[in-house]
């Protein structure tokens, strides 16, 4: 069955979410490591959607699990311009978003707390969505032919092996 994705796309059409990815992108042109735009976005997306497919959850609906996916980095360049935590900035810039593409207040409650919640690996009180994010955002980092392995903080060689 084919789930709609209307609100999903409403939102990748919503002239704020383009300017965001536009800031996003112009701010890492020169970036040698993992970018935020809207590939990222899209990559811990399928990643987050396919692992709780495979691990048989379906508490999460695929729009939210995408929206979230795709808004968790956008406070990104807010975050290269003032410092705020992107995590924070992202959530903030998320919320009428949101609202403007219909998601329930449920919902938006949880893909907000997700998005707060992606950078926190190591927290044990993580919701659902968040400790997806946070995974699902590691193993969209596609290591293995990345010219940048030696620089790059977040690079573990096992990083080499993930294939999601
Ligand atoms: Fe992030
Ligand atoms: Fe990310």
């Amino acid at each position: 069955m084919l789930h709609s994705m209307a609100r999903v796309n409403q939102l990748l059409d919503h002239e704020d979410y383009i300017c965001y990815i536009e800031k996003i992108d112009n701010l890492e042109k020169e970036r040698r490591f993992c970018k935020h735009g809207f590939a990222h976005g899209l990559s811990v997306a399928r990643i987050s959607y396919a692992y709780l497919l495979e691990k048989g959850d379906v508490s999460l609906s695929k729009e939210a699990i995408y929206a979230a996916a795709l808004l968790h980095d956008i406070g990104r360049w807010v975050e290269y311009q003032t410092g705020e935590d992107h995590a924070e900035a992202s959530a903030r810039l998320a919320l009428p978003l949101l609202e403007a593409c219909n998601f329930c207040p449920e919902d938006i409650g949880i893909i907000l707390g997700g998005i707060r919640e992606h950078r926190r690996h190591h927290d044990d009180n993580l919701t659902l969505l968040g400790e997806v994010l946070a995974n699902a955002d590691d193993w969209s980092r596609d290591c293995r032919y990345c010219s940048a392995q030696t620089l790059c903080h977040k690079f573990k060689p096992a990083m080499k092996q993930v294939v999601y």
